[in-house]
């Protein structure tokens, strides 16, 4: 069989994590796969930069969007991040040129899932984005897969490995807010502009997305209440600490008798509670379904190397799919068939 060949447009934490995993885990992936997976173009914003591991051999695009259009590639993963273009323009580009996409970018989906699954699907080709919510967790295969056919009541969870290290870091060593911030920076947890994850827009963006997997409807990330962990001081989490609490920032998503609710702010969670029990950058969704009954899912949250595992596995998906093979759509349900999105009264 051909080697499935790969463009990766972004070279930053998660790229570069992955180029590696990649290129090191040559052999094994071929194994598993029954095909190699070659990344044979990349995009970034410096070519120059110092990396680590050499990029002799591999295409180079100035451009991602020409890289999408124009590359000998079967997949276009995109890393650059950014809700508009050039990530938008370049997914589009790649899904009407009939490549799949593989995307980690959250603030994109938030705003432009729907017209990207109905594109990909248009196009008979794959959206695979399970690093876009929870970093490394397996949480869209869990909903779009496992949790065919459940009716989910409610999801919810924390959605941002920024905001719950620097939570546990204030509460366990007693540091500043700002003091953490920067140490979840050094770490690669944080965003580009961590604006993002800290006033809670980050969480916003992935709950609007799992719950148009859970409830079968449009994303609507607008309708998100949003507040952020910005005002909380290591006075408030002593407080809590002292009635038996932690503070979590929490994102949460139920079905009400008249419509869908969703909100993303600081909630005292009992420090019994499991997902009190969540502690640093790991992340943690748990989703109530009919059939199943509750299911808690917990993992890495963010960092290059766990976000990297995850959009790994779903470019090992497309490698081990054959054509004429079905796939889960997109987002669960055919993209046109989503619901309108009715806020809660
Ligand atoms: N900045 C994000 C976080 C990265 O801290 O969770 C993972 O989406």
């Amino acid at each position: 069989t051909d080697a499935l060949k790969i463009g990766i447009a972004g070279l930053g934490t998660v790229g570069s994590a992955l180029f590696r995993a990649i290129t090191t885990r040559h052999n094994m992936l071929a194994d598993i796969c029954g095909r190699e997976i070659v990344i044979t173009a990349v995009s970034a914003r410096s070519r120059n930069r110092d990396r680590g591991f050499s990029l002799d051999g591999v295409n180079w695009y100035d451009d991602p969007v020409a890289m999408a259009r124009e590359a000998d590639i079967d997949v276009f993963v995109e890393l650059m991040g950014g809700e508009g273009d050039p990530a938008l323009a370049a997914a589009t580009a790649a899904l009407a040129a009939g490549r799949h996409v593989v995307t980690a970018n959250k603030a994109m989906l938030a705003r432009h899932g729907v017209e990207l699954a109905k594109l990909a699907e248009s196009n008979g080709v794959l959206l695979n984005f399970e690093a876009a919510v929870a970093g490394g967790i397996p949480v869209i295969k869990a909903m779009r897969e496992s949790l065919t056919g459940n009716s989910v009541q409610r999801i919810y969870g924390i959605l941002n490995g920024t905001c719950n290290y620097i939570l546990t870091r204030m509460q366990r060593d007693n540091l500043g807010f700002a003091e953490c911030l920067a140490e979840a920076q050094r770490l690669g947890y944080a965003e580009a502009d961590p604006a993002f994850d800290i006033e809670g827009n980050d969480t916003a963006h992935k709950l609007s997305i799992l719950t148009s997997l859970a409830f079968g409807t449009q994303i609507a990330a607008d309708e998100v209440y949003v507040e952020g962990i910005t005002n909380i001081s290591i006075d408030d989490i002593h407080a809590a600490d002292e009635l038996g609490y932690r503070i979590k920032l929490l994102g949460v998503a139920l079905k009400t008798g008249t419509g869908i609710e969703q909100r993303v702010h600081p909630t005292m969670v009992p420090k019994g509670s499991m997902i009190a029990q969540v502690e640093g950058v790991t992340n943690a969704v748990t989703i109530e379904a009919d059939i199943l009954g509750e299911l808690m899912l917990s993992g890495p949250g963010a960092g290059g190397d766990a976000t990297a595992s995850a959009v790994l596995g779903d470019v090992a998906d497309i490698a081990k799919s054959r054509p004429g093979h079905q796939h889960a759509p997109a987002l669960g349900r055919p993209a046109a068939k989503l619901e309108p999105y009715q806020r809660a009264q």
